[in-house]
């Protein structure tokens, strides 16, 4: 496993800075999420599954515009409240779209997601945003950043599956990162 730099080079440490929720490996690392806030500055990111909002807390003080798709309600909620409150100490504002990914017209320069099935599963959101592109309702330059768990076999099956699709698009891959 690859060790990963916490502070980036915008000094973004989310590990430091965003108290989060849930707890990791329920949740992606922060310092992934600091890793990717980095590289996500001053993009328009569309999170799908946003869980309780640790990513998207981190995303959004980089980004140009942040979306947090969000199936579950309960969630939704939770990330109302989290939203308003980045949005009060100006550390960040994102949307929140409370609605099956799948249900709504979404565009953006990233779209990324962690996947849970039965309802998020990498192959069916890749499919979904490629119709879309090709459907013109999102921007022909998205990119998909998908994350993967390598110590939970559906991912490391589901990231075999897209390198053997790799020679038909681009596939770019980051730092397995584990929370310090
Ligand atoms: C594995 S969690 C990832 C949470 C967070 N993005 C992370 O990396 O820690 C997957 C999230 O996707 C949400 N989800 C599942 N299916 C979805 C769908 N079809 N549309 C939107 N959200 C969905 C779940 O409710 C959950 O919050």
């Amino acid at each position: 496993m690859l060790a990963a730099l916490a502070v980036t080079a915008l000094g973004i440490n989310c590990t430091a800075n965003i108290r989060p929720r849930d707890a990791s490996p329920i949740r992606s690392p922060q310092n992934i999420h600091s890793w990717l806030s980095e590289r996500f500055a001053g993009l328009d990111i569309v999170e799908i599954g946003t869980r309780n909002g640790d990513g998207m807390a981190c995303f959004a003080q980089t980004a140009r515009a942040s979306i947090a798709v969000e199936i579950d309600r309960p969630y939704c909620e939770i990330l109302r409240k989290r939203a308003a409150r980045l949005a009060r100490k100006g550390t960040g504002n994102f949307t929140v779209v409370c609605e099956d990914y799948r249900k709504v017209r979404l565009d953006g320069d990233i779209f990324t997601w962690w996947e849970q099935a039965p309802f998020l599963t990498n192959q069916a959101a890749i499919q979904h945003l490629r119709r879309e592109v090709h459907a013109g309702r999102v921007r022909p330059s998205a990119q998909a950043v998908v994350l993967f768990d390598m110590s939970w076999q559906d991912d490391v099956d589901s990231l075999k599956q897209l390198i053997s699709q790799a020679s038909r698009s681009r596939l770019t891959l980051a730092l397995p990162l584990t929370d310090p």
